[in-house]
C-alpha cells in the first residue's frame, strides 16, 4: 500500500478476503460438505454476485464470510481483520461495525416504525458514528421512503420493507453489505424497485456489496459474478453493471 510505482494495486482495497474456506455440517450419521476450499477476494466498492443452484452452498457461504458461523477451515479477512478465530463477543463488535446484512425475509422487529428498525444498530454499537434519527431519516430518504418513516412493517409492502432493510444494514456504515436472495421473496414488479435500490446505494454511497441467488439473471447485473457449484466457485464472469 506504500508503493507509489503501484498506484493500481494500492488503489484497490481489498475488503473481504476468504483462503481455502470449508464448511462441513454433520447430517445425521453423513456430514455434507456444504463450502469446499473457497478462495474469494473482494475489492472495496465492488458489487460483487455469487450465483448457484438451490443447495450449492451460498447460504452456508455467506454465513461464514459475514461471521454468523465458523468455518471448518479456512481463512476470513474482513476490512483488514482476521476473523477466523476471534471470539464471539469481538466477532459480534466487527459484525455489528463492518458488515449488514439483508435476507430473503426481511427480519425487521413488527413493533417498531421503519424509522426506529432502522435507529436501533446504531443505539446497539459499542461507538455510535452517527445520530441515530438523523442517520435513518437519511437512509430512508435515500431508499425512497422518506413517506413511510413511521409506518410499521405490517403497514408497509414487501419491497419497502425490503429497503428499510437495507437501510437498516447501512445503518452504521459498514464497509462491506451481504445480501441473501434479497429479492427471492419479492414479485418481479417489487424485485426490480428493490434492485434499483441496492444500485442507487452503491453509487451514491460506494459500499462494497456481495449478492447471492440462484437468479442468474440477477446475478448479471452485479460487476462481477461468481458460479457456486457444490461449494466450489468454478468460474467468473463479468457483469453489467
Ligand atoms: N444446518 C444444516 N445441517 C446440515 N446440512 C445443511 C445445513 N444447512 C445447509 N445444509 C446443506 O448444505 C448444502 C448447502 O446449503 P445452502 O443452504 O448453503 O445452499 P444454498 O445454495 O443457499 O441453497 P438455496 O438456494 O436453496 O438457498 C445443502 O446440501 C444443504 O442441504
Ligand atoms: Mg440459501
Amino acid at each position: 500500500m506504500n508503493d507509489l510505482t503501484n498506484g493500481q494495486a494500492a488503489a484497490r482495497r481489498v475488503v473481504l478476503r476468504a483462503t481455502n474456506l470449508t464448511k462441513d455440517l454433520p447430517l445425521g450419521a453423513v456430514v455434507v460438505h456444504a463450502v469446499r476450499g473457497v478462495d474469494m477476494d473482494v475489492y472495496e466498492g465492488e458489487m460483487v454476485g455469487i450465483v448457484g443452484p438451490s443447495g450449492s452452498g451460498k447460504s452456508t457461504l455467506l454465513g461464514l464470510i459475514g461471521g454468523l458461523d465458523a468455518p471448518t477451515t479456512g481463512r476470513i479477512e474482513i476490512d483488514g481483520v482476521d476473523v477466523t478465530n476471534m471470539s464471539e463477543g469481538k466477532l459480534t463488535e466487527v459484525r455489528n461495525e463492518k458488515i449488514g446484512f439483508v435476507f430473503q425475509f426481511f427480519n425487521l422487529i413488527p413493533t417498531l416504525t421503519a424509522l426506529e428498525n432502522v435507529m436501533l444498530p446504531i443505539q446497539f454499537a459499542r461507538k455510535p458514528k452517527f445520530n441515530p434519527e438523523k442517520r435513518a431519516r437519511e437512509l430512508l430518504e435515500l431508499l425512497g421512503l422518506g413517506d413511510r418513516m413511521k409506518h410499521r412493517p405490517m403497514e408497509l409492502s414487501g419491497g419497502q420493507q425490503q429497503r428499510v432493510a437495507i437501510a437498516r444494514a447501512l445503518a452504521n456504515n459498514p464497509p462491506l453489505l451481504l445480501a441473501d436472495e434479497p429479492t427471492g421473496n419479492l414479485d418481479s414488479e417489487a424485485s426490480a424497485v428493490v434492485l434499483q435500490a441496492l444500485r442507487d446505494v452503491w453509487q451514491e454511497t460506494g459500499t462494497t456489496i456481495v449478492l447471492v441467488t440462484h437468479n442468474l439473471e440477477l446475478a448479471r447485473q452485479m460487476e462481477r459474478v461468481l458460479h457456486l457449484v457444490d461449494g466450489r466457485i468454478v468460474r467468473e464472469e463479468k457483469g453489467a453493471a
